[in-house]
């Protein structure tokens, strides 16, 4: 296994969920890791679909003790450069493509890119890939659709992420094949929107007991 796997998987086994963040405004990152890391969450995902995105990342990365910043949806070469030096350890793709891939084995930071189906996955394996995300995941057949694939792709594991909440998470963290979750229902716009940091604590300390 590469160093870079091995570090992508240390990030992932810290907990049971990575939360998936959607950043409007970069002065509420601070606080909102904090509130994840107080509840056992430390690995965070933040997601480049907002202006705020880079410089959220940059936050957490230089100021919240404990925090493992990532990046998700990055979709090209350009977004993985600019999010790894934001301070990105690690960086998350809702897919592959050539650009990707070519990028990423340039780069210490390791990738934890997107699959879908048996192809793409195998395509990854070939690569050298062996922690994919399983995106999105109760669109694409759910927690039954990835254990059939525990077997004839036995040695790839899988961050499952897409429409993944407190009551279906379960079923894929008890799949031999899965490593972590993603989710976003750690932290609801509707709290970050309150500063209710105390109830985004509360929801991440309720999902770091689920059993991964
Ligand atoms: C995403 O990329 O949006 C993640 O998969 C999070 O999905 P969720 O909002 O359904 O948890």
């Amino acid at each position: 296994m590469s160093g870079k796997t091995e570090n992508l998987l240390t990030v992932l086994n810290l907990q049971p969920v990575v939360p998936v963040l959607v950043v409007d405004d970069a002065a509420s990152a601070v606080p909102l890791a904090r509130a994840l890391v107080a509840g056992g969450l430390k690995a965070i995902e933040i997601t480049l679909r907002t202006p705020a995105a880079l410089e959220a990342i940059r936050l957490v990365a230089n100021e919240v003790e404990g925090a493992v910043a990532g990046a998700g949806t990055i979709l090209n070469a350009a977004q993985f450069d600019q999010a790894v030096e934001a301070g990105s350890q690690f960086i998350v793709s809702p897919g592959t493509t050539r650009e990707l891939l070519d990028v990423a084995a340039q780069s210490p930071v390791p990738l934890l890119p997107g699959a879908a189906t048996a192809s793409e996955a195998m395509a990854l394996r070939e690569q050298g890939y062996k922690v994919l995300k399983f995106f999105p995941a109760e669109q694409a057949g759910g927690a039954a659709y990835l254990k059939a694939l525990s077997s004839p792709l036995a040695g790839t594991l899988f961050c499952p992420t897409g429409g993944i909440s407190l009551a279906n998470a379960k079923d894929y963290l008890s799949l031999p094949n899965v490593v972590c979750v993603g989710g976003s229902w750690v932290a609801p716009k509707e709290l970050v929107m309150r500063e209710d940091w105390a109830g985004i604590t509360k929801l991440a300390a309720e999902a770091a007991t689920l059993k991964n």
